[in-house]
């Protein structure tokens, strides 16, 4: 096989969590642009979905959205059931959906801390379970890939940069991290490979105010120069499930510009 068909991802489907915007439509974007057909999942933000969806189709790739709290077990069976349905077997999930609710330690309610465990890490548990079972149940398609399933999570350098005021997302990340190794760690002789992308700052909702109003204190944490986009995620994902990479698994990409480099030690400390 020719190094750039192991990049195809053709006649695999794939589910995207969160995929109505940001990085989870950047990643549902670049996953149909490698040849797969992509479940869209949405919460809130309907309209973009389907916008999304059309845009998929028209690149001819099979693709319907689908409304679901990843924070809720029963919708999370019930979108993998209705994925199958429509589009067969799934060989791609990304965990993406992530939200932030940020707040000084002492003020922080429970509501908050509940709000952001839940959809950030037991949906990620959710979501990750359920595409451990589907797997399985699968079976392996040689003709299709060497791997039975590949899962990814969405992190963030979060989960190694501590974050004052953002307790709550933090530790959802940290979380991720444990969650993701050792899930990895357990299916990886069945050939299920499992990953983790840790983004820093993207251009998304999420960070549209800091953006707007902190814009020169953000890019001096990126050693790159810029914001990164939902597209330098989603190729990174793209790269991540396909058989180019092959033998990765267990492993965490920051996917950063180098804010992980902690660029304010240069010349300093
Ligand atoms: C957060 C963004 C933030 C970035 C870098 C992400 O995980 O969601 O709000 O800009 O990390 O700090």
């Amino acid at each position: 096989m020719a190094s750039s068909e192991r990049l195809d991802l053709a006649r695999q489907t794939a589910i995207v969590t969160g995929s109505s915007s940001g990085i989870g439509a950047g990643t549902a974007r670049e996953l149909a642009s490698a040849g797969a057909d992509v479940v869209i999942n949405f919460h809130g933000s309907e309209h973009d979905a389907d916008a999304l969806v059309v845009d998929i189709e028209a690149m001819g790739r099979r693709s319907f959205k689908i409304a679901a709290d990843v924070s809720s077990e029963t919708d999370v069976i019930a979108m993998f059931d209705e994925a199958e349905t429509r589009l067969g077997p799934i060989d791609i999930v990304v965990s993406n959906a992530g939200v932030q609710k940020d707040a000084p330690l002492a003020q922080m309610s429970l509501d908050d801390w509940n709000a952001v465990i839940g959809v950030n890490l037991t949906g990620a548990f959710l979501v990750g379970r359920e595409a451990v079972r589907r797997f399985r149940e699968k079976g392996v398609r040689e003709d299709v890939s060497p791997a039975l399933g590949k899962l990814v999570f969405v992190s963030s350098v979060h989960q190694i940069v501590p974050w004052a005021f953002h307790a709550n997302y933090a530790a959802s990340k940290g979380g991720i991290d444990m969650l993701m190794r050792s899930i990895a760690q357990e299916v990886a002789l069945e050939k299920i490979r499992v990953n983790s992308v840790a983004p820093g700052a993207i251009a998304t909702a999420i960070n549209a105010e800091e953006r707007e109003n902190n814009h020169d204190a953000m890019l001096k944490l990126i050693p790159y120069g810029r914001i990164g986009e939902p597209a330098d995620v989603g190729r990174t994902v793209a790269w991540i499930v396909s058989d180019a990479a092959d033998y990765l698994t267990g492993q965490t990409i920051f996917l950063d510009g180098g804010m992980t480099l902690y660029p304010c030690f240069k010349g300093n400390g």
